[in-house]
């Protein structure tokens, strides 16, 4: 029984057994000598939260009040409300120092630099991170292109496509931590002129073998999505040649998200120190006619293809493996809170962070699933996790040891935070409301908005306490709610007529009365903790040992066969067992018959009211993938992480379709795959194959 023996607690019975089953293999410490477990799942929480709270000591709080907060810490995590992001599961109170799951790293033109940004430099702190655990995203736009000059040798560039191969290679050999496969994110620009080759990187028979640790995604621009609808052309350039450090950067002020004041104090004084490029400092705000005529003065331009041309490449390659995916570099700088500070060019591997070069994020969710209470939400208490929940992401900041001094600058400099959620599936599905409804999207909506208002009015709370985060200016910072598309112009731009209904708006009601004018009153009267608070992660293994849905993905199917190192396994979504039971229809053969296909949707067997709400990934249409990932993007500082999964017989006009919409939506960036596209998926449908 209880309290016999020794870190024993009612609390491990919450675990399911994959969970159990993903704790044992990866996460649970073991003695290094003989292998036994020295802890159990509870004791790992609690490891975590003492760690973390520990940091308040360096605040000058009491002995007490940390142990207090260590017990909300504990509290939160072993009740599953909220768990932060792998990494700082794994390795806190431990050797390994790095808690975070995201990093962006530079690569300049160079083998190495003396401040160690060449590419070779990158190489070596990809390793040091994927050592301990994180994820690495990379803009490999500022690599001369393939067959370019090499002045020291007098030789041929090989491209950056080339050099990926060998990040590539680098990721295959350090296993992360020992326990999972590293990840990238590869990122070209779309004026880059070898860009069609890396769109072509990782499809047709390149797609199950070549740069199979990356995601890869095309940074694409406003200029460029509206020369695609209007069918012009569009530049490319030579990195090297131009003058203007960074290209994009001027095609970007050109649209204006810069102001005057920026460009004075903080370009101009960038590219002095970069011994850079005089032209600009006359001209203020150029256009991008006179980049242009700036770029062709200096020889820069290579080509100039049609935008739509190069736009269905990339569709043909995303329809093909679900490679390349697309950033929106615009929208993402435009809704950059600290957009002084420089221009994002590249996020982490999943895209839920886009960062300054050398920016790390660490990451926690909060179990939507959780909070639903007899049929209604309990805002109380998710007000209260989200409290608890900032606090502790922003101690892994002070609590992290950072593996090169660079990333430790650059993170503490801004303090990005960020949560997210996981579960939101099963709680539409206990509160009756079906995925793709106008409804649940309402829901989540609002959801984002609660949350995200939560998390930064705990961020003005610990600021008064710690002080803001080094680079924040009150005046520059940008409130990107004020930027937020209303929920009906998101309905608009799908051509969506339905409208929510009275129950989810009495759902929903408390999150209208939100006072967001007082909050930005708050900010500028007492500060903010952390440049960003937000960040919707695919929480691909904390939502197992949550037992919820991943993230804010449909349930990817009722039954499925997973694929895992040990095997493959038949598994049931428990919540479903549970409706099968009280229809008493929980019999193996019925099982059986509904993992041949995994869905119900079109199963006139089974009950009308389970049809409706137990809605997976491929029955959903795109637009309502594309619909969720906008309403939880719009009160969001950071990005949205989510797939939008397309049914196999899906042609490439409903990928051109979603790509484009989703720039419209304001997405900051976007991937689909479809079903059956890659010869290795690590789950498939049904049983049948
Ligand atoms: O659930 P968990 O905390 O393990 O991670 P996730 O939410 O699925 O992924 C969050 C981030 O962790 C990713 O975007 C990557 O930056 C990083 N990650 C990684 O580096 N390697 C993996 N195998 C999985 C995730």
């Amino acid at each position: 029984g209880k309290g016999n023996w020794k870190g024993f607690d009612e609390r491990d019975l919450l675990l399911t057994y994959n969970a159990l089953k993903v704790l044992e293999a990866r996460y649970l410490l073991k003695d290094p000598n003989t292998l036994r477990y020295i802890e159990t799942p509870q004791m790992m929480f609690r490891r975590v939260a003492k760690h973390l709270a520990n940091v308040e000591r360096q605040y000058g709080r009491s002995e007490s009040e940390v142990k207090q907060l260590e017990e909300k810490f504990y509290k939160i995590m072993s009740e599953l409300k909220f768990l932060p992001n792998t990494p700082t599961l794994m390795n806190s109170g431990t050797r390994l120092g790095i808690l975070s799951a995201c990093f962006v790293i530079p690569v300049r033109d160079s083998m190495i630099t003396p401040n160690g940004e060449g590419i070779y430099d990158a190489l070596r702190a990809m390793a040091v991170v994927h050592q301990q655990g994180g994820g690495t995203g990379f803009d490999f736009s500022e690599l001369r292109p393939k067959g370019d000059i090499v002045a020291s040798t007098a030789g041929v560039a090989s491209g950056p496509v080339s050099f990926m191969r060998i990040f590539d290679v680098s990721t295959d050999v350090v296993k992360q931590g020992g326990k999972r496969r590293g990840a990238n994110m590869g990122v070209m620009h779309v004026w880059h002129p070898d860009i069609e080759e890396f769109i072509k990187s990782k499809t047709g028979q390149l797609k199950d073998t070549q740069l199979q640790n990356f995601n890869i995604s095309v940074g694409v621009y406003d200029y460029f999505m509206q020369a695609v609808e209007r069918g012009d052309v569009v530049p490319l350039i030579n990195p090297r040649k131009t003058k203007i450090a960074d290209w994009d950067y001027y095609m970007s002020k050109a649209r204006g998200y810069m102001n005057e004041e920026w460009i004075q104090e903080v370009i101009l004084s960038e590219l002095e120190e970069k011994g850079g490029t005089v032209d600009l400092a006359e001209s203020k705000i150029i256009t991008i006619d006179e980049a242009l005529v700036i770029a062709e003065k200096e020889n820069a331009i290579t080509q100039w293809v049609n935008a739509r041309n190069l736009f269905d490449e990339i569709v043909k390659g995303a329809w093909d493996s679900g490679d390349p995916g697309l950033l929106f570099i615009d929208t993402i700088n435009r809704r950059h809170p600290v957009w002084y500070l420089g221009k994002i060019n590249a996020t982490n591997p999943c895209g839920e962070e886009p960062l300054l070069p050398w920016e790390s994020c660490n990451l926690g969710s909060i179990n939507l699933e959780k909070f639903v209470v007899d049929g209604k939400i309990d805002w109380d208490g998710l007000a209260e996790t989200i409290r608890y929940a900032v606090r502790l992401l922003d101690n892994v900041i002070d609590a992290n040891r950072y593996p090169l001094k660079q990333i430790e600058e650059a993170t503490k400099k801004t303090r990005k935070v960020g949560l997210g959620v996981m579960g939101l599936a099963r709680m539409l599905i206990k509160l009756g409301i079906p995925y793709d409804s106008v409804d649940a999207v309402y829901l989540s909506y609002q959801l984002a908005k609660f949350i995200y208002y939560h998390a930064f009015k705990e961020s003005i709370e610990i600021a008064k306490e710690k002080g803001s985060f080094p680079a924040y200016d009150a005046k520059l910072y940008k409130d990107i709610w004020e930027s937020a598309k209303d929920f009906y112009e998101i309905l608009e731009i799908m051509g969506i007529k339905d409208k929510p209904s009275d129950y989810v708006k009495k759902l929903t009601s408390i999150v209208d009365k939100l006072d967001f004018d007082k909050l930005k009153e708050d900010r500028i009267k007492y500060g903010l903790r952390n440049a960003t608070v937000v960040s919707v992660a695919p929480t691909g293994t904390i939502s197992i040992i949550a037992g919820t849905s991943s993230s804010i993905e449909p349930l990817f199917a009722l039954a499925f066969i997973r694929n895992v190192a040990v095997g493959k396994f038949m598994e049931i979504d428990p919540l479903f067992l549970d409706y099968l039971r009280k229809y008493e229809l929980d019999n193996p053969e019925v099982v059986k018959k509904i993992a041949e296909t995994g869905m119900i949707g079109d199963n006139p067997f089974m009950p009308k009211s389970m049809r409706k709400v137990f809605r997976t990934a491929h029955e959903v249409s795109p637009e309502y993938h594309l619909l969720h990932q906008a309403a939880w993007q719009q009160w969001n500082d950071s990005g949205t992480s989510k797939t939008i999964n397309l049914r196999s017989e899906e042609p490439p006009e409903t990928v051109e379709r979603v790509y484009m919409l989703a720039w419209k939506l304001g997405i900051k960036g976007v991937t689909v795959y479809r079903d059956k596209s890659k010869s290795q998926q690590v789950i498939y449908f049904g049983i049948k194959k």
